[in-house]
């Protein structure tokens, strides 16, 4: 009897810490975007697969994220490396076999790791065996496109029918020999774009989602949205004026391609597949997220047309390295927090396959802080892999460009385009390859910085990024970040700080404090009214000159260039220590009491 009480005093005790029961798994998620030509490669050809992804899953338990996001893997002509898929329901001979991708997901979750596949519902391949009927205009297939007659001039020649322009540059139409038309592609001419006002492509793309499902996943990052709808009176854009080039993606708005409402109305179609599949099956979430870079009434509007969430990418598109704290601030945090709807899961998003890397767009000094604000605000974070490391963007040469965004640019100009320097393969090591094949060569070469960047280096060191990163991921667990309030302060030009606060904790206040000048900042946090007057050094950046432990003033500290700090109280961890000993001494009561 009495040890009945005492056992459940220690639950109600362990309790107090623990987050809120009505949190769903995805809300609280640190997600890992894994790019599959670059993660790793098991078969030597210098392109990673699935099997080389399984057996680096550890990784991903080790650096304390949940769930990971796997960049296509389907059937493709790898004209946009994956993005332009030939068969939505297959793997890849180059990733892979099905039984692969199962084995993956089983071991995935035996590790208790989410698994979020990329869907790309804009487009298919043009080698997709639906483009191939639609080309013969074969029954159901002849409008699974857009197809469209050209404009004919006096002197007979045809030319696209009105000035919509590609994202990757020219024209968005195609002329198809077959056809005797032109066929509509938003991105590259192997990428023709679906019908999506015919619903028999509607329903062959939800059964697309529900086969996936069927094999485990967990969720879907669905590719570039904004782009499903155009509209069907094909009217010619307005011009900017930005640029004389009509070639160019910013030649014209996107008015009648871009955003439509019917597009909203989709996303919310696929929310009702997956929320009928959870449903009738085991009750659990399954998710999807919207890539859409679009304003930001445009992105919110994704939460009220079923997105789990939107991607937000302030922190790519509105802000880099060249910031002020107040931008960073007002256009990237406040710009999001402030215009999120009530209740709604925020997400924090600082790199991807087709962003420069962040110890590029920003600076390599500012890894670490750009991942304090990654993990420790409200709601999801994701990471792109080889941002735990801080790898950098390597430069690539025209001859090696393989992106299509690259190589549809000029020698002059293709570096503005590329994306190639952001995808190289992951340093896991400093062998061959840097361990990510045993192959000299690679798809795309290796950062030449690998021998002295890489993971294996990062776990040795005593300090490193990534030790940083694990230590984020570790604190993300806590209730305060979980679940704890956000306020957001300039404390002056250059730094820039948030705390994170539980209503029913006075001491479990957690203060980020970032500073974006290349020098050292004195400053006060006598702004966080309920911060003591003496903090504890949590977190560090790695160049900081400051350790974990230390003590600092909440009246006058100093921070210097580019740093990164997460302070504490220090009854915070000082707290957590007087609970597990007091777990420690119920314990040993306890076990004294069964010995008498
Ligand atoms: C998305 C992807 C990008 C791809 C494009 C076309 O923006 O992130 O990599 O090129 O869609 O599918
Ligand atoms: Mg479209």
């Amino acid at each position: 009897m009495r040890m009945g009480i005492i056992v459940l005093g220690l639950i109600a005790l362990l309790g107090c810490s623990s987050v809120n029961g009505d949190t769903e798994w995805w809300q609280t998620m640190s997600l890992y975007q894994i790019y599959p030509r670059s993660w790793k490669d098991s078969d030597g050809d210098g392109i990673g697969d699935l099997q080389g992804i399984e057996s680096k899953l550890e990784h991903l338990v080790d650096a304390g994220v949940d769930a990971f996001w796997i960049s296509p893997i389907y059937p493709s002509p790898m004209a946009d490396f994956g993005y332009d898929i030939s068969d939505f329901m297959d793997i890849d001979p180059i990733f892979g076999t099905l039984d692969d991708f199962d084995n993956l997901v089983a071991t995935a979750k035996s590790l208790g790791l989410k698994v979020v596949m990329d869907f790309v519902p804009n487009h298919s391949s043009d080698e997709h065996e639906w483009f191939i009927n639609s080309m013969a205009s074969v029954d159901p297939y002849t409008d699974y496109y857009i197809w469209k007659n050209g404009t004919v001039l006096e002197n007979g020649t045809i030319t696209p029918p009105n000035n919509w322009v590609s994202v990757f540059g020219g024209s968005a139409w195609t002329w198809n020999n077959q056809r005797q038309a032109y066929y509509l592609h938003q991105f590259a001419e192997e990428q023709p774009d679906l019908n999506y006002w015919n619903e028999e492509v509607v329903a062959a793309m939800k059964e697309v989602l529900v086969f996936w499902l069927d094999r485990g996943v967990d969720g879907f990052r669905v590719d570039a949205i904004p782009h499903l709808f155009e509209d069907s009176t094909f009217p010619d854009e307005p011009l900017t004026g930005d640029t004389d080039d009509p070639t160019d993606y910013g030649y014209v708005e996107h008015d009648y391609t871009k955003h439509l409402q019917e597009t909203y109305d989709m996303v919310q179609q696929w929310r009702e597949v997956l929320d009928n599949y959870t449903e009738n099956s085991d009750g659990v979430p399954r998710i999807m997220m919207a890539e859409a870079y679009a304003n930001t009434s445009m992105t919110m509007k994704y939460y009220d047309y079923g997105a789990h969430f939107p991607f937000n990418f302030n922190l790519i598109s509105n802000v880099d390295g060249s910031s002020t704290a107040a931008e960073i601030k007002e256009s990237a945090l406040d710009e999001w927090l402030n215009n999120v709807p009530d209740n709604a899961t925020s997400n924090w998003v600082i790199g991807n396959h087709d962003q420069s890397r962040v110890a590029s767009r920003y600076s390599p000094e500012q890894v670490d802080a750009m991942n304090m604000i990654n993990l420790l605000l409200p709601g999801v974070s994701v990471t792109y892999y080889g941002e735990e490391i801080g790898m950098e963007d390597q430069w690539i040469s025209w001859e090696d460009t393989q992106d299509p965004q690259g190589c549809g640019a000029d020698e002059d100009t293709y570096e503005d385009y590329t994306r190639d320097p952001n995808r190289t393969p992951m340093q896991w090591d400093a062998t061959t390859s840097a361990g990510f094949s045993t192959s000299n060569s690679t798809w795309l070469p290796v950062n030449s910085n690998y021998l002295t960047l890489n993971l294996a280096a990062q776990i040795d060191a005593d300090v490193s990024h990534y030790k940083v990163f694990q230590e984020l991921t570790t604190l993300r667990k806590e209730a305060v970040i979980q679940e704890g309030t956000v306020n957001v302060q300039l404390l002056n030009d250059n730094v820039m700080a948030f705390s994170r606060e539980l209503e029913s904790s006075s001491d479990s206040i957690m203060i980020v404090v970032t500073n974006f000048a290349n020098h050292t900042e004195m400053i006060s946090l006598e702004a966080f009214e309920n911060a003591p007057d003496t903090l504890v050094v949590s977190i560090a950046s790695i160049d900081s000159d400051l350790t974990a432990g230390t003590t600092v003033s909440k009246s006058s500290l100093e921070i210097s260039a580019l740093a990164g700090l997460v302070l504490r109280a220090s009854t915070a961890s000082g707290a957590s220590a007087v609970v597990s000993s007091g777990v420690i001494t119920l314990f040993m009561a306890v076990l004294a009491n069964l010995r008498y």
